[in-house]
């Protein structure tokens, strides 16, 4: 086989076509965002993760070409991203196809293309299928279409490509098997081969899974808050049964997974999806409580202006730069409704100014702050807790012992 062409050099897509070049496969990253590629030619990468570093230096070593230009080549990987249509909640398959196109456009014949963005169970049949034969290719011959969802968690990513198990989706036994040796060079974890639609819906599925697990837990907040019971405490003794596993409660879930992959499934499944439906309802609405959670602790110590208010995290989990879907950003939006925005906010890995009241050190975000809402579990917040001993502190992530009161989620 030819240079792996890896086609979007995202959060998925970069430490991807690393791994690869890191392991003896030539590579060529591309992104159309010339910026981006200007910047990992010019040797600097553009997010922080751990072992991210030592793994562009390896890629580097390796010769890995980073460009805006799709490779005339015989296998691809496609890692750009899958939103969902606000109104209808179905797939947003916009990326995934242009992408699809411009590598029809570039490919050898019988080339392998990869499709390792999330998508929702039938995208590759009805989105991707159709260009193939629109362009006059016959697919399983000319052309060979696979689905290799990924799982990593940002903040693990370098590791839990190494280690995760993976799902391979192909309608071709063999071209399943060659996709297979392709990640065999750095995935030591089980890779499971399977159909392309099977491989679609069980990415979805794994995502709407924890949302629903982590919906559960949110509501049992709510019951716990109104009844005086430490829902941490009850999640604890219940998790001691040997077979339930309730995930942590939080102030909502974002990133790009578990909130905006069970969507897929509410716009495809209307009739059937109650609990997932639900479940996207409960964990969406979670800034509200907290929003509500705060208007109560503020009015209980009687601070009457926002800017004593302070929102410790941005991001939306602990010790990554991504913001994307963030809990702390939907609170901000409601605030903003209310036509509230002195609250002041601070996140050790967001270093541009992204909100108002931004602040970038937490020595000054803490300075006249009465209030501290910890948001997000950096490991900066765990150790420098003391920081917090005289302030108010309501702790949405159950991480905090200091505080001269603490109040949790
Ligand atoms: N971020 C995660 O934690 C995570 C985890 C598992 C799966 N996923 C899935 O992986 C996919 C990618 O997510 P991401 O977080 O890496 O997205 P991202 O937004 O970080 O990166 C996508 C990249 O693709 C580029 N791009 C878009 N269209 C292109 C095109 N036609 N040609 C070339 N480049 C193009 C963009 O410029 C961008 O740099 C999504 O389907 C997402 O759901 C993400």
């Amino acid at each position: 086989m030819g240079v792996l062409n890896v086609i979007g050099l995202g959060y998925i897509g970069l430490p991807t076509a690393m791994m690869f070049a890191a392991n003896g496969i030539e590579v060529v990253g591309t992104d159309y965002n010339k910026k981006l590629v200007d910047t990992l030619n010019s040797g600097k990468l553009t997010f922080e993760e751990d072992g991210l570093e030592e793994l562009f230096n390896k890629a580097v070593a390796e010769k890995i070409k980073f460009t805006t230009e799709y490779i005339k080549t015989d296998r691809y990987i496609i890692t750009v991203p899958t939103p969902y249509l606000s109104d209808s909640k179905k797939i947003d398959a916009v990326y995934v196809v242009k992408a699809v196109e411009n590598v029809l456009d570039n490919c050898e014949k019988g080339a392998i293309i990869v499709i390792e963005s999330t998508v929702s169970p039938g995208t590759i049949e009805k989105f991707v299928k159709p260009i193939v034969m629109a362009k006059g290719f016959t697919l399983g011959k000319d052309i060979h279409i696979a689905h290799a969802p990924e799982r990593i968690i940002p903040g693990r990513m370098v590791y839990e490509l190494a280690n995760n198990s993976r799902t391979i989706g192909a309608d071709e036994k063999e071209v399943g098997e060659e996709i297979k040796s392709w990640y065999e060079s750095f995935c030591m974890g089980e890779i499971v081969l399977t159909d392309i639609k099977t491989a679609e819906l069980s990415k979805v599925v794994e995502n709407t899974f924890r949302d629903i697990n982590i919906a559960f837990a949110n509501e049992l907040t709510k019951m716990c808050h109104k009844e005086s019971i430490d829902v941490y405490e009850l999640i604890r003794i219940a998790n001691k049964h040997p077979r339930v596993n309730i995930l942590q409660p939080g102030p909502g879930v974002g990133g790009h997974c578990i909130s905006v992959d069970p969507w897929f499934l509410v716009g495809d499944y209307p009739d059937i999806v109650n609990v997932v439906l639900g479940a996207r309802e409960v964990n969406d609405a979670m800034p509200h409580y907290v929003f509500d959670r705060i208007h109560e602790i503020m009015r209980e110590h009687n601070i009457k202006d926002f800017s004593k208010v302070g929102l410790y995290g941005l991001t939306y989990k602990e010790n990554v730069d991504d913001t994307r879907e963030s809990p702390t950003i939907q609170l901000l939006e409601i605030m903003d409704k209310y036509n509230i925005d002195n609250v002041k906010v601070y996140d050790p890995w967001i270093k541009a100014d992204k909100v108002k009241n931004q602040y970038h050190d937490m020595e000054s975000f803490l300075e006249g702050t009465e209030l501290v809402v910890v948001l997000v579990g950096h490991d900066e917040i765990k150790e420098k807790q003391e920081f917090l001993s005289e302030k108010i502190v309501y702790d949405t992530r159950n991480i905090i012992e200091f505080g001269k009161v603490i109040y949790k989620l």
